[in-house]
């Protein structure tokens, strides 16, 4: 009130010398205020008298003084130090549980793990021009038939520019696309619309060799200084051109006389497909760039074609014979040679490695993995495929293919199943991930070769097993070979000799049952004829029957996507006998565990799994390959199937199978659930 007086009779103007207003106002900070100043403020804040001006001016907060005043009071701070610490002490805890989830969580997995790897032939697929062959338009008109299987994942074999002696592995211009198939523009238009709908696309690479009309063999062939070294030359004999016994998968010499250089040149394959010299640096540092090229281009991964082929020793020394007493000429196809000096030699894998750490460089962004698998059949030495799987320190291929079960057709049986199940599993190094085909464009279609009650059981097999299932085009509806004379050969490896040609199983994609199959639905050209049955075996009607076998592909791939313990879990073998293979999938802390059980054999049979105690007394089967069985209910005493049929059964239970038979159970990285919160963890 004093203070009113002292300062003599308050002006309007004065109020906007409240400290709070004016530090708002002005952005300055409370010090520049001076000390007089504000005492003169609280004085006039104190003054009865400017109580009108206090109404309509904005309350500037109590001072300062006074602030500190009561804060140091213990009431108010004690609380507050309490709410400090208690922050602290949350942010503390909340950083803690992050790093231990992170550090408990195991490894999230790939794409190439979550989704089946589909392969698609092109020249068979779809032809949107309607030249009778299938084009890159042709498989972007039907990428959403990927989507509706579930499938993220797909491998296009070759469509670089090429002669067509091979279909497209041989090579003429990798960075160029085959008129046949479209141009560059398709392809990147292809490619782009793949990845807006989330697909990823693996190209395939064929390292080992090109086409004889390549640019670097005309170039190697002339003897330019650059390229003299590109491929495998040494003399010969013009009338005998056969330096060693060596000879081609294609049958006969894999050596050719050619009169341009007057030397003969390597050939693992056709002779119009020269084996590229991958001892030269420099053609490595093509392959690197050929590699990259397409990398920049997005693509997401690659199909490394005929890998073991890629060295051959120097010493070009005959490969010694299988039967020795076979007289040499006679020495003519791939079955009559050990493939010594050919196949598998020192430095190959050093080099694929080298290929890797490139696509490692570009797998460096988020979601961005590329992704390498090897081609390579090993016909049991099963060591030399699982060396593709590079060292714990050392990546290199994320998995060589896993042929085994194209033998399934050899013996049908419960225990030749699991044979060549545990020919993998078993050898597969730990940690790394198995994967499984039942068919390729070099294979007969197993529904032919195995016979077709057992082609549902096939695919439910092979969604069910842990890994990541190949699908080749067709085999979700059960598509079969198709029969070929010797007049209709397309394939240069059944014009040696018509029981080799590939091309039964490379018939048209069969979409619908209208003309040609819905694969030309422009003229009535086909490259192949389609197959007859293709009125009843097409996508179109069996997406419309829930029985179909395309529709328990989708059923069995979406179970697989969704359900931990295909993904994640342990991989058991229950039993194995003449008729039956069964296994089971199940993943610690999860309750839900699945039973499967499948009858490759010639006869009904009733399975006996009571000795299974893990197993509980009743066994409900949620899919069978015969939808006449879904829901039925086994005692675990008396499983029945039938021929080629196959069930899974899910079953409720904390009681593990693994830890008492560790010696038959699988798992690439162990993994536990916890039902309360729903999250995996390292355990
Ligand atoms: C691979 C391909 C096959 C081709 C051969 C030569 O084995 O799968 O189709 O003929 O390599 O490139
Ligand atoms: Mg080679």
């Amino acid at each position: 009130m004093s203070a009113r007086k002292d300062g003599g009779p308050m002006e309007l103007g004065e109020s906007i010398r409240n400290p709070g207003f004016k530090e708002a106002g002005d952005g300055g900070s409370a010090s520049s205020v001076s000390g007089s100043e504000r005492r003169r403020s609280s004085a006039v804040k104190l003054d009865a008298d400017a109580q009108e001006y206090t109404q309509v001016k904005p309350y500037a907060g109590m001072p300062k003084e006074v602030l500190l005043l009561h804060s140091s009071k213990a009431r108010y701070r004690v609380p507050r130090e309490i709410l400090f610490w208690l922050i602290v002490c949350c942010t503390l805890a909340l950083v803690a549980v992050t790093i231990t989830i992170i550090a408990m969580s195991p490894p999230c997995l790939r794409w190439w793990q979550i989704s089946p790897v589909y392969q698609v032939y092109p020249r068979s697929f779809r032809d949107s021009d309607g030249d009778g062959v299938g084009d890159l338009k042709g498989i972007k008109e039907k990428l959403d038939h990927f989507l509706d299987l579930n499938i993220k994942a797909v491998w296009i074999s070759p469509f670089y520019r090429s002669p067509m002696k091979d279909f497209g592995y041989d090579v003429e211009d990798f960075r160029d696309i085959d008129p046949l198939f479209g141009n560059m523009k398709d392809f990147e238009e292809l490619l782009a619309e793949m990845h807006n709908k989330g697909l990823r696309l693996i190209m395939d690479f064929i390292p080992n060799h090109t086409s004889d009309r390549h640019r670097w063999f005309n170039l190697s062939r002339t003897r330019d200084p650059h390229y003299e070294d590109y491929y495998v030359w040494t003399d010969c004999d013009p009338a005998s051109p056969k330096p060693n016994n060596w000879v081609s998968i294609f049958g006969n010499s894999s050596w050719t006389y050619d009169e341009v250089r007057g030397q003969c040149y390597l050939h693992q394959f056709l002779k119009e497909q020269p084996d590229l010299n991958v001892r030269n640096p420099d053609v490595v540092q093509e392959i690197k760039d050929l590699i990259i090229f397409w990398l920049e281009k997005g693509v997401d991964g690659f199909r490394m074609d005929a890998v073991k082929h890629m060295l051959e020793a120097a010493h070009l020394r005959d490969e010694p014979q299988v039967d020795p007493d076979l007289p040499p000429e006679l020495v003519t196809t791939e079955w009559d040679l050990y493939h010594d000096y050919t196949t598998s030699q020192v430095g190959l894998h050093d080099m694929l490695r080298e290929f890797r750490a490139e696509m490692d460089t570009y797998s460096r962004e988020p979601g961005r993995y590329r992704f390498m698998v090897t081609e390579s059949y090993d016909y049991e030495e099963v060591e030399k495929t699982m060396m593709y799987y590079g060292t714990p320190l050392v990546k290199e291929s994320d998995f060589p293919f896993n042929f085994y079960l194209l033998d399934l057709p050899h013996n049908t049986s419960g225990w030749w199943a699991k044979h060549l199940v545990d020919l993998w599993m078993s050898n597969m190094p730990r940690g790394q991930w198995p994967n499984w085909v039942v068919g390729n464009h070099d294979r007969s279609r197993i529904g032919s070769s195995a016979g077709r009650i057992y082609v549902r059981a096939i695919n439910l097999m092979l969604l069910t097993l842990p890994g990541t299932p190949t699908t080749y085009y067709g085999e979700e509806i059960g598509m079969e070979n198709i029969n070929i004379t010797q007049s209709e050969v397309q394939d240069p490896a059944g014009k040696y000799n018509v029981s080799l040609s590939r091309d039964p199983e490379r018939s048209p994609m069969q979409w619908n049952d209208e003309m040609n199959a819905g694969f030309n639905s422009i003229t009535n050209i086909t490259w192949l004829p389609v197959h007859p049955d293709y009125e009843k075996v097409n996508v179109e009607a069996q997406m419309q029957d829930e029985g179909s076998v395309l529709s328990q592909y989708r059923f069995l791939n979406a179970l697989r996507q969704s359900e931990l313990p295909f993904l994640r879990g342990w991989f058991c073998y229950v039993l194995a006998d003449t008729d039956v293979f069964s296994y089971l999938r199940e993943l610690d802390g999860h309750k839900e565990a699945y039973l499967v059980v499948i009858n490759f054999g010639k006869a009904s049979t009733t399975t006996d799994l009571s000795a299974i105690q893990e197993l509980p007394e009743q066994l409900r089967v949620l899919m069978s390959t015969n939808p006449a069985n879904d829901g039925k209910v086994f005692q675990k005493s008396r499983v029945q199937t039938e021929p080629g049929e196959g069930v899974v059964i899910r079953y409720s239970t904390y009681t593990r199978f693994h830890p008492s038979h560790p010696a038959e159970c699988y798992v690439s990285e162990k993994a536990c659930y916890l039902e309360t919160i729903g999250i995996l963890y390292k355990c």
